[in-house]
């Protein structure tokens, strides 16, 4: 356990044992959970660093916590990851009733499981995959106290003057993979109520670590000399490790009725994390637009008074994006689209 940060990340290992390095605030939160802590669509790009990170910190804590890895595993490295490194997986369909009723019993769940890119493409998988698995998950882990990820963009666009939006705010946004995310929230505020749940949405805004992500997707823009849209000029953005410990420290704020937190870090500014990543890269930025006065941003005071802000500095993030991306460091092509105003994924 070290809450050190190196000065640079050269190689996936690195980054991967930087992501999974627990805080001593996790590992002392983790001592409180009962066996098994189990983590529903762990296959995507949060679950498996999320797990290892939960392995590490009970690993730290002496505590014998069984963690549970369950997803479908479409990329069955994802899986052969997480067995090497004591966490269980177990292939699951959420969209199958079945699948739920041979997942062992949890006191303590996090759920990840989503669907966003593609939705123009096929969006009745968006939705059945944002209403229906939410729904099997709740009726199967009823008795559970549960954290379920949200997202940021089930608000509309904020004034980027007011500080952005705020969890008592209307959920009224645009397109269909936004209003099928404020679907998913109230299925499982729904059976909260119902059965009493304890539960916590986050609706988390941009995490990111070197191989994806809003500031991965800018220090590539600028290195490749690419125009950066400015339209959409503000956005919040968490470091992975970060976002994954406030995640598993979540299970401690869930409530019946559930209760919604927004996620992040502080709101930044496009063209300033472009002109210090350029700075640090040697390159000039270069801009297409203007700012407008809203944005995809939120005020995520409610849970920095809870938990803590996030500890990883934009420096710090910065400084690791312009280093991995000059170097040629693997990305996963998976492109955040910030730039996107009409909800359209
Ligand atoms: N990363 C971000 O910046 C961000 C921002 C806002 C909100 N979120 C939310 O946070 C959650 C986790 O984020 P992420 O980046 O890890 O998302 P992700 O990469 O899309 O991963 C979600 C995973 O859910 C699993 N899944 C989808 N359908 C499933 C099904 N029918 N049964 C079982 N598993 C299923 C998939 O893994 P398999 O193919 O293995 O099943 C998928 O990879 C998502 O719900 C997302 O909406 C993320």
């Amino acid at each position: 356990m070290s809450n050190l940060m190196p000065d640079t990340i050269g190689s996936e290992a690195a980054l991967d044992e930087v992501l999974t390095q627990p805080r001593t605030e996790l590992v002392q939160f983790i001592k409180t959970l009962k066996s098994p802590l189990l983590i529903l669509g762990a296959g995507g790009k949060m679950g498996p660093s999320l797990a290892v990170l939960a392995r590490r910190a009970a690993d730290a804590a002496g505590h014998p916590l069984e963690v549970i890895a369950a997803s479908r595993f479409s990329d069955s490295a994802a899986r052969d990851w997480l067995e090497g490194r004591g966490v269980r997986t177990v292939v699951t369909d959420a969209l199958r009733r079945e699948d739920f009723a041979v997942l062992p019993e949890a006191g303590n769940v996090i759920y990840l499981v989503g669907q966003k890119f593609g939705t123009s493409a096929n969006p009745s998988r968006t939705w059945i995959t944002n209403t229906l698995a939410p729904a099997l998950a709740a009726e199967r882990f009823r008795s559970a106290r549960m954290v379920a990820l949200s997202t940021a963009n089930v608000y509309p666009m904020a004034r980027v003057a007011s500080g952005g939006s705020r969890e008592e705010d209307p959920l009224t946004p645009l397109g269909e993979y936004a209003n099928a995310a404020v679907a998913r929230e109230r299925v499982f505020e729904y059976f909260s109520q119902q059965f009493g749940t304890h539960m916590a949405m986050l609706r988390l805004s941009y995490a990111l670590d070197l191989r994806y992500g809003v500031i991965a997707d800018l220090g590539g823009k600028v290195l490749r000399g690419e125009p950066i849209p400015l339209a959409n000029g503000y956005f919040n953005a968490i470091w992975q490790a970060d976002a994954n410990e406030l995640i598993l420290r979540s299970l401690d704020l869930a409530a019946s009725p559930a209760a919604a937190f927004n996620l992040s870090g502080p709101m930044l500014a496009v063209r300033e994390v472009a002109e210090r990543l350029g700075k640090l890269l040697q390159r000039k930025p270069v801009f297409e637009g203007s700012e407008s006065e809203t944005a995809l941003v939120c005020d995520t005071s409610r849970l920095d008074r809870l938990l803590g802000a996030p500890a990883t500095p934009l420096e710090t993030v910065l400084r690791w994006t312009a280093h991995w991306v000059s170097r040629g460091g693997r990305s996963l092509d998976k492109p955040t689209h910030f730039e996107t105003r009409d909800g359209t994924y």
